[in-house]
């Protein structure tokens, strides 16, 4: 029998359970050995639960535990996270973990201590929730250069635009029904800022880099600036906004960003609504794929998590190639970057602004905002010369990447 501990026992922790003991016939006829969860660390107690009994407040309960072999890692942020699975791995243990915040802070370290230990540090639930995207760079699409990845890697930011974009609601009342559906958190900020898919992307550029991409050095743009007149400019340039974690390598450099950007219709990414989460992948072989799913949840992520839990007890006593090796890889820098710019301008003398931007297409605003405002839709331009166009101007309402 192959023990497992679950360290955070929340909603990724105790859908891992769930889906241990539901699929224990097929967990056998696959591994020809019975996976059983042995140990659960949380603070709280859960009385009723069918685990109650294997709650424990104490690590080292699980740290020094020879007969635990793989240690399931779902508390979330990287204290006391890190401390833990390093030391889970210090003693020889297997980790899978779904906590994108503890890989992309320390990732590298982690990955090597289990190369030195001959066991595995596995992550696939930390992006794309269950959507394999993590194994499919790794296996799927080995043998070749990945030269883009752009993802809608955060479901809750990506049901906010849906709901802004079909139904005219604001940000804020968006917001507040994907708290109401347990979408978002009571404190939304690492979602609507786009921390979560910061550390997202910044895990994908590193295994496609083979180097750590600090996702402190990545430009990080949030939705909450995203008002519904964005959307109806949007829709007359055929397009849809999202939040998009996006990686681009060319001639040795990686630009990385996340912001909110126009998806135009013809992208599939513009099709991924709601909570679901879309990853395009663009090989140089391959040429385009996009995965689609579910990106976040209970259940899926834990499916994600089930999965590498296979892949550790398949590979009790060897460390499978994986992650990314020690160096850096330091993204192009932002204003080097080059966008199509939605640019709104308060009032209605547009003259200067056609001048300065002379190969933009006007668009015209619609209802209230028609004569409140006008924009223009550039070409494609250096974000430096953009920004110092814009410079020359005061009446900038906003500017939204294509
Ligand atoms: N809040 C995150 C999301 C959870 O919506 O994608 C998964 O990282």
């Amino acid at each position: 029998m192959i023990k497992v501990a679950i360290m955070g026992c929340g909603t990724i922790g105790s859908g891992v359970y769930e889906v241990i003991e539901e699929n224990q016939a097929i967990l056998k006829k696959e591994l020809g050995d019975e996976i059983r969860v042995s140990r659960i660390l949380d603070l709280r107690e859960f009385p009723g639960t069918p685990y109650e009994k294997l709650v424990t407040g104490d690590f080292s309960a699980i740290e020094k535990d020879p007969e635990i072999s793989i240690v399931v890692e779902t508390m979330g942020g990287t204290k006391p996270a890190y401390q833990f699975v390093k030391a889970c791995l210090l003693a020889g243990k297997h980790v899978v973990t779904s906590n994108k915040a503890l890989v992309a802070a320390h990732g590298t370290e982690l990955l090597q201590i289990a190369r030195d230990k001959n066991i595995n540090f596995l992550f696939e639930a930390a992006v794309g929730g269950g959507i394999p995207v993590i194994r499919t760079l790794g296996t799927g699409y080995a043998g070749q250069e990945i030269m883009e990845i752009t993802g809608i890697l955060n479901g809750t930011t990506n049901y906010i635009l849906t709901e802004m974009d079909r139904r005219g609601t604001s940000f804020g009342d968006a917001l507040a029904e994907a708290q109401r559906l347990g979408y978002a958190e009571r404190n939304p900020e690492a979602d609507v800022e786009g921390f979560d898919t910061c550390r997202k992307i910044a895990i994908l550029t590193s295994l496609v880099t083979d180097s750590e991409v600090n996702f402190e050095q990545i430009h990080t743009e949030g939705i909450t600036k995203i008002d519904t007149t964005d959307f109806a400019y949007a829709k007359k340039l055929n397009a849809n906004i999202k939040l998009v974690g996006s990686a681009v390598r060319e001639n040795g450099r990686v630009a990385v960003s996340v912001c909110p950007k126009l998806i135009p219709e013809d992208n599939p990414l513009y099709g991924v609504s709601g909570v679901f989460n879309g990853i395009l992948i663009r090989g140089n072989m391959l040429g385009v794929t996009m995965l689609y799913g579910s990106g976040a949840g209970k259940l899926p992520t834990a499916s994600a998590v089930l999965a590498d839990i296979i892949e550790a007890a398949k590979n009790m006593d060897r460390n499978v190639p994986f992650g990314w090796h020690e160096g850096q890889t330091v993204p192009e820098p932002m204003e080097d970057s080059l966008h199509r710019y939605l640019i709104r301008f308060k009032g209605s003398d547009s003259a200067k602004a056609k001048a300065v931007f002379a190969d933009a297409e006007a668009v015209s605003p619609d209802g209230e905002a028609a004569g409140e405002e006008f924009a223009l839709f550039t070409g494609v331009m250096r974000e430096k010369d953009m920004q110092a166009a814009a410079a020359q101007f005061d009446n900038i309402i906003k500017v939204i990447r294509a």
